[in-house]
């Protein structure tokens, strides 16, 4: 971003926290799962302090229909914690109960330029040529999910590769804040984006990413899906004729073949080499069985927890009120001295 003023602050200087969110918008996606979750799990090992969101504020910049808000926020949540989230070690909770991302996203409104929000691929593909009838809301939406990050001074947000120009945004507005008040109060964010499966693609079309908004069906794999489901979809991705290479070079060029390489090696927690050096050469008649083994082995088990976890409604909303509470004390003090650096009277 050209007209961003860079400080000094980096996350170095600030305790290492992470910040991450998934859109309560509608049912789970294994680019979801691969590029966020699983991700999100394997990082609250390392004994830094975790916090995942259920973003609902931000569902909400397109039409949510709030019966199935509420579904889908429990979904989501149950999701989390089948994989593997530890409610004892992350700070799980659902956005709307934490005022303070509200708040300092009205701070970063007055913050962000226009002209940034104008260039955000996301707001360009979503309201497209439609810009006049979208939410205000959703071109706004990289100011607060800039809020979500900065409220708890996070040093390290999970992303895929979707979302990395709106962590880089934050930073931008966490830069500006601190130059135009003369505080080195912000962190500059960092996204971590790692890992074989980054950016999920279609299964019918190797150039779109694997999206909840897709409108076919069988360009995903939704994580409530069954293993015959899974099977059928993985049969009829779209491939093309040639063998699998044996190297990752061999993948160039070949967008639907690197996919479901990708999408195996992330499964299986190997990297694309290792998985090229066992399947080089084989069909994808013979790939294609292997990948929906490993999906449905490693998918089953999380979407049968959902569905466990699905039947207790009450038990996900005192998780997540519980996370709530806990992630409000870590908000409260940073908002409280953003109001004191901006001048007001409290
Ligand atoms: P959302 O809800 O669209 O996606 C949630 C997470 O899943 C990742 N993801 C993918 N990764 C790999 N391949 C795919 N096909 C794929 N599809 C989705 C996204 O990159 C993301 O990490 N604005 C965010 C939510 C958000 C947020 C935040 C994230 C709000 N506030 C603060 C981080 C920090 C979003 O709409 O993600």
């Amino acid at each position: 971003m050209t007209d961003a003023v860079q400080t000094q602050s980096s996350p170095g200087e600030f305790k290492q926290r992470v910040f991450s969110g998934i859109q309560p918008s509608g049912g789970l996606t294994l680019g979801n799962y691969l590029g966020a979750i699983k991700r999100f799990v394997d990082m609250q090992e390392n004994g830094i302090e975790t916090l995942y969101c259920v973003v609902d504020m931000h569902a909400i910049t397109v039409w949510q229909d709030p019966a199935a808000l509420r579904r889908q926020t429990r979904e989501l949540a149950a999701g989390y914690l089948a994989a593997g989230l530890d409610p004892a070690r992350s700070i799980l909770f659902n956005q709307s109960q934490v005022s303070q991302h509200a708040e300092l996203g009205w701070i970063f409104n007055c913050v962000a330029r226009m002209g940034w929000m104008n260039r955000m691929t996301q707001w360009k593909d979503k309201a497209g040529k439609n810009a006049e009838k979208a939410s205000l809301g959703l071109f706004a939406y990289p100011s607060l999910m800039a809020a979500d990050i900065l409220v708890y001074h996070a040093t390290h947000v999970p992303v895929g590769e979707d979302q990395k120009q709106h962590v880089e945004l934050t930073r931008d507005i966490a830069a500006k804040f601190n130059h135009d008040y003369g505080v080195d109060f912000f962190p500059l964010s960092e996204p971590v984006i790692e890992g074989a499966a980054t950016r999920v693609m279609s299964l019918r079309d190797g150039s779109k990413k694997m999206s909840k908004s897709d409108p076919s069906d069988a360009s995903r794999i939704n994580m409530t899906d069954d293993a015959d489901t899974i099977a059928q979809k993985i049969r009829k991705a779209k491939t093309d004729p040639e063998a699998l290479p044996g190297e990752t070079e061999g993948l160039k060029d070949r967008p639907e073949a690197r996919n479901l390489v990708n999408i195996y090696a992330a499964l299986a927690e190997q990297s694309v080499d290792q998985v090229l050096a066992q399947v080089g050469g084989q069909q994808f008649s013979q790939f294609k069985p292997l990948l929906s083994d490993l999906a449905v082995a490693k998918l089953a088990p999380i979407s049968g927890e959902m569905a466990r976890l699905m039947q207790d409604p009450a038990e996900i909303d005192r998780i997540l009120g519980q996370g709530a509470e806990r992630a409000r004390a870590i908000a409260a003090p940073i908002l409280a001295r953003t109001y004191e650096i901006v001048g007001m009277i409290r």
